[in-house]
């Protein structure tokens, strides 16, 4: 297997919780000694503040922070051209469901035209270079729901039924269609719920962690039988990271936990490990869990085959559900700062102070 030589990594969206998670795991896990250039927006869900101990240690020496707009082909053509960019990885979006409901179009914007840009940056500079690769990150969601017993893989027919689903699935045709038509050098990945530490509290995970901590109400949609497939963050970093280095062009690869749980089965289970930390009866915070009205189009089940992975980048998930749970609620437990500050937005605050010229 050939191992691709990267240098100059643009990291769209790395101040978000995936995207600094990724940050994170080159700096800490891998021997790269090449550039990583963020460039993020910095919207509701980008915080800086992920980033502190990186941008302390590496700024200016490896890590490099552009704060821009994916959409903004100028602005991404001279970032482009400044760090001789020859490796993307494609983060950027607007990435909760509910809010794609209440609102579409930032999804439309970022998540279509933005990639449609970043794509027309790169057919533009990398003009013939084969020692180029621009990874697209993508969501089990864009395969729809699926039946019990049944799993989505990479040739799975596309039917998403959110905004945002529409929205990632549509961002992904073109990222194939510029592979087929352009011969741009593409991967794509495909993957299934993340949970860890710098995940913003409107996901599931933290939302529920942080009202067990402050006991208040546990929304739960619909019935609670609802099928998510989780997978510890740093696992999913991993993988785009041997995608990355050994991943074979115009391919699109599954990532998944291969742990499936009913929302109301792992809310229960937060309760209990939460109040076993505590020294509470297991059963204690379960009084808190209350059903509210469900999601609209909401997806019964996802669950991903993500054999090709295992197979062909010898990928594996190395966080068992526990352990990785344990870490993220002791995670939560011991930032306290950093979650009163995206709370109550004490951490934007700084922002428009920092970036009021731009
Ligand atoms: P996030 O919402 O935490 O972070 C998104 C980041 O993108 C933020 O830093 C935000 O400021 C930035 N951003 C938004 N619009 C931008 C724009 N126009 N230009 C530049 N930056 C912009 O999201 P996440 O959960 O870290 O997800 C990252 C990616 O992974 C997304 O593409 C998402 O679809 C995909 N994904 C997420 C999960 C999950 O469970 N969270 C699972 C599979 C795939
Ligand atoms: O599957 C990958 C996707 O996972 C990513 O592409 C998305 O970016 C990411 O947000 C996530 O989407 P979900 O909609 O699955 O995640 P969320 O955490 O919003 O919800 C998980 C499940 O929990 C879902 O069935 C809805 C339910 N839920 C969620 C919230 C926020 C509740 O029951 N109550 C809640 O308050």
């Amino acid at each position: 297997m050939m191992k691709r030589k990267l240098k100059n990594i643009l990291v769209t969206g790395g101040a978000g919780f995936i995207g600094s998670n990724f940050i994170h795991y080159i700096f800490k896990n891998t021997s790269f000694c090449g550039k990583i250039i963020n460039i993020d927006k910095l919207t509701y869900a980008g915080n800086l503040e992920n980033l502190n101990e990186i941008n302390r240690r590496y700024s200016g020496k490896g890590y490099f922070f552009e704060r821009a707009d994916i959409c903004d082909f100028n602005e991404i053509k001279r970032i482009f051209q400044k760090y001789d960019i020859d490796t993307i990885v494609n983060f950027a979006a607007e990435s909760h469901v509910d809010r794609s409901i209440f609102g579409p179009r930032d999804f439309v914007l970022t998540n279509i035209i933005g990639t449609f840009t970043l794509l027309e940056v790169a057919r533009e500079n990398w003009k013939d270079r084969e020692d180029v690769i621009f990874h697209h990150i993508s969501t089990d969601e864009v395969y729809g729901s699926i039946e019990d017993g049944a799993y989505f893989y990479e040739d799975t027919a596309y039917k998403p039924n959110s905004p945002y689903s529409a929205s990632k699935a549509s961002s992904d045709h073109l990222v194939r269609a510029y592979h087929k038509t352009y011969g741009l050098p593409l991967t794509v990945s495909n993957c299934s719920n993340n949970y860890g530490p710098y995940q913003f509290p409107e996901k599931l995970i933290p939302l529920m962690l942080l009202n067990i901590f402050e006991e208040k109400t546990l929304p739960v949609y619909g019935d609670g039988k609802n099928v998510r497939d989780w997978l510890y963050v740093e696992d999913h970093c991993r993988a785009i990271w041997e995608i990355l280095n050994k991943g074979k062009e115009g391919e699109t690869y599954n990532i998944g936990g291969e742990n499936e749980w009913e929302n109301i089965e792992l809310v229960n289970f937060l309760c209990e490990k939460i109040g076993q930390l505590q020294g509470k009866d297991k059963d204690y915070y379960k009084k808190l869990i209350t059903f509210v009205k469900d999601r609209p189009g909401h997806d019964r089940r996802y669950a991903i085959n993500c054999d090709k992975i295992k197979r062909e980048l010898r990928w594996r998930q190395i966080f068992d559900f526990e352990e990785g749970l344990d870490m993220t609620i002791r995670w939560y437990m011991n930032h306290q700062d950093w979650v009163d500050r995206v709370r109550s937005g004490e951490y934007r605050k700084w922002l428009e102070k920092n970036y009021k010229a731009r």
